[in-house]
């Protein structure tokens, strides 16, 4: 375990280390917020520790880089124990936890130890998830007019939540919902996602399995419960005529709507083994035909204003 212990006392810093030594292996000290800031920034920590007061950089600038930087690292602050301010402007920040000054060995052991104990729960749920996206990567292999899809998809999507005002654990959902959306097309023959003509009446019938595979490969991994509706709906059409179920407008969940639109503008945005990319001009009308058949109006008008202002971007 790499442990960053950012504390400029050095009879504090002799303490810790002290406390710590039966189980961390590796204990970085660093006496000044502003060298810190550049430690936590280029090192993966197993755990940082952090003082308020620090010369440099404070103990709070140093929790919002850690934060930004590793979010999975979990972060344990130094406060008094009357602290009540700081406590709380830390929590908000994302503080995994505080100890007390003055230390208390038996309290500052058993808080280290559950949280590098927490930092092995996140290692395994993010092997867990890299699984999955290894899945997910290998089938766009399958098929080479997919490949970049999911990850474009999870991209859009994100955007169109944030632009409706989802908040950013959600849109963070709705990206790994658009890198995993299609994954069940692990299940339909390669012959028929390759296939250079029109789909037979059967062959489409394959097709459509897809999004409930999605579904059954993700349901029972315990992190990706949220993206659920997404992937099993993507493929829903606001008029109803869509599947696996035919729902209809807003019995659509919030998710699938969004991301149906941004599937959509994909593939219709990118070669096909059936036909060629579309310019982007064709692919937005079509969207503003699908209005209130295909999609929902409002997701479409959002969407279009993030190409829009992203092509006024790239022209600046
Ligand atoms: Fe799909």
């Amino acid at each position: 375990m790499k442990v960053l212990l950012v504390e400029d006392d050095p009879s504090a810093q002799e303490i810790v280390r002290d406390i710590l030594k039966d189980i961390v292996i590796d204990i970085e000290i660093c006496g000044r917020g502003d060298e810190a800031e550049a430690l936590i920034r280029n090192v993966e920590w197993d755990l940082v520790m952090l003082d308020i007061m620090l010369p440099g950089k404070d103990g709070f600038q140093l929790l919002k880089v850690a934060k930004e930087v590793h979010k999975f690292t979990p972060v344990v602050m130094f406060t008094a124990i009357k602290d009540r301010e700081n406590r709380i402007k830390a929590y908000e920040m994302g503080v995994d936890d505080f100890v007390t000054k003055p230390f208390d060995r038996w309290e500052f052991l058993a808080r280290v130890r559950s949280l590098l104990n927490l930092r092995g729960s996140y290692q395994r749920l993010e092997e867990t998830r890299n699984v999955v996206i290894t899945l997910a990567h290998a089938v766009e292999a399958k098929d080479p007019y997919t490949r970049g899809h999911s990850d474009r998809v999870g991209e859009y999507s994100r955007k169109i939540s944030l632009a409706l005002g989802f908040s950013q654990e959600k849109a963070e959902d709705l990206y790994w919902a658009g890198l995993l959306h299609d994954i069940g097309k692990i299940a339909v023959p390669l012959d028929i996602l390759t296939k250079p003509d029109c789909l037979t009446y059967d062959e489409y019938e394959k097709v459509k399995i897809h999004p409930e595979y999605s579904y059954k490969i993700c349901q029972d991994l315990r992190t990706l419960q949220k993206v659920l509706p997404a992937i099993k709906y993507h493929h829903e059409r606001w008029d109803g005529k869509g599947y696996p179920e035919g729902l209809k407008g807003k019995d659509i969940p919030a998710e699938a709507r969004i991301m149906s639109v941004a599937d959509a503008y994909d593939a219709m945005t990118s070669d096909r083994a059936y036909r060629k990319a579309m310019s982007k001009e064709k692919a937005v009308l079509i969207l503003k035909e699908g209005k209130d058949k295909q999609w929902q109006a409002s997701i479409v008008d959002t969407f279009i204003d993030i190409l829009e202002t992203e092509d006024e971007e790239e022209k600046n």
